[in-house]
């Protein structure tokens, strides 16, 4: 049933491109993006004037990402709330906000709530989730399911990747209904996406590499993980896995933010994770990571640097280098999430613990 695996969270990264094809089969259609089962009409989409993405843990890390595409794409500002925080502190809500709600199981009590509180205050709300008929979209006005196929390991990894993809479908169809992008180039986004599914089979050949490395990694006190722009909620997202798999001090930084604190904790021989954007994307970013990646080196870490494949100017300063293939910008999070999905797997693997199953957590968290 594990599909020959120790465990089943590799079957379910490894059935990545899967549930990306799924999850964007049939959302293409008489020449833009489809989202039939929205429920909400053209011209409710139309009026957004702001969307609020409100999630918990992962969810909430494809969240971030989705701020990235829908104000790149719309025009429209994004707010990113921790659904646990959301309801807390009075947001400004209205008929033409948009609140997206992503929950994989659909049943996440933070985030079932912060859709109670959109909604006595008029705003339109879209739950992005893995689970039929779950508790969340039933109290949505309108869902958008992602197939990623039921997942049994307590982490997310296949749900994760397929929010990503919906999300983006979402500020597609809402740069569609505004008219921020042309119909050819909501044409051209939505290859871009659809051709990541063979991207991310591509990239699991790093995960006998990166097996290894997370044996060899798996008595290090603690791991840093840092990242820019798309790269930024990546290394959240590999600073979470860490934590909750392999119970290791890890944390993820945007990059800049080193200088004005986190570069005190660099010492010898940490492991520093270092998400590289294309060099061909945006040339500054990439520089300005490969300067990032010389302070560190040049204090001790080691470094293990997720870079695009012939990205060679930062060959010298990756002590181990794993590499992904050449992606557009906003899609590189599918790819490179990958690696850092097996490396907290492996560490907890050689940690002894069980990988599918971490203590004290829950695949559903029903309690606020
Ligand atoms: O079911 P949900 O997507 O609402 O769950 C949200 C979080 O509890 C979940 O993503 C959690 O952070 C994962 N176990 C992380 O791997």
């Amino acid at each position: 049933e594990k599909g020959g695996h120790d465990y089943f969270m590799l079957k379910e990264i490894e059935e990545q491109p899967e549930a990306l094809r799924n999850t964007l089969r049939g959302h293409f259609a008489r020449g833009g993006v489809v989202l039939d089962e929205l429920r909400l009409a053209e011209q409710d989409l139309r009026d957004i004037d702001k969307v609020f993405v409100v999630a918990c843990g992962t969810a909430y890390h494809s969240g971030l990402l989705a701020k990235y595409a829908i104000e790149h794409w719309c025009r429209i500002p994004v707010e990113v709330e921790l659904a646990s925080e959301f309801r807390y502190r009075d947001p400004v809500l209205g008929r033409d906000t948009l609140v997206v709600a992503i929950s994989q199981s659909g049943e996440t009590a933070d985030t079932l709530e912060a859709v109670r509180h959109a909604r006595t205050q008029h705003a339109r709300v879209l739950a992005i989730c893995n689970t039929n008929g779950a508790q969340i979209p039933r109290e949505s006005d309108a869902v958008l399911y992602t197939h990623a196929g039921p997942e049994i390991g307590v982490a997310a990894t296949k749900t994760f990747l397929a929010q990503i993809a919906a999300n983006y479908l979402v500020g597609l169809a809402l740069a569609q209904a505004r008219g921020t992008k042309y119909s050819d180039e909501v044409a051209r986004e939505f290859d871009e996406l659809a051709a990541m599914p063979e991207a991310v089979r591509d990239t699991l050949s790093t995960v006998e590499q990166v097996r290894e490395l997370g044996t060899e990694m798996a008595t290090s006190k603690a791991v840093l993980f840092l990242g820019r722009h798309v790269g930024y909620p990546v290394a959240l997202e590999g600073a979470l896995k860490l934590k909750e798999l392999a119970y290791m001090h890890a944390e993820g930084f945007a990059a800049g933010e080193l200088k004005h604190g986190p570069i005190a904790l660099i010492e010898q021989d940490l492991p520093v994770v270092v998400v590289m954007p294309s060099p061909t994307g945006r040339a500054q970013l990439h520089a300005k990571m490969v300067s990032n990646i010389r302070e560190i080196q040049a204090r001790g870490a080691r470094t293990i640097v997720i870079a695009e494949r012939g990205d060679e100017e930062v060959r010298p300063f990756a002590d181990e280098l794993i590499t992904i293939p050449a992606v557009p910008t906003l899609l590189q999070p599918l790819v490179s999430t990958v690696p850092l999905q097996v490396m907290a797997a492996e560490i907890a693997r050689a940690r002894g613990y069980d990988v599918d199953k971490p203590r004290n957590l829950a695949k559903s968290v029903t309690v606020e």
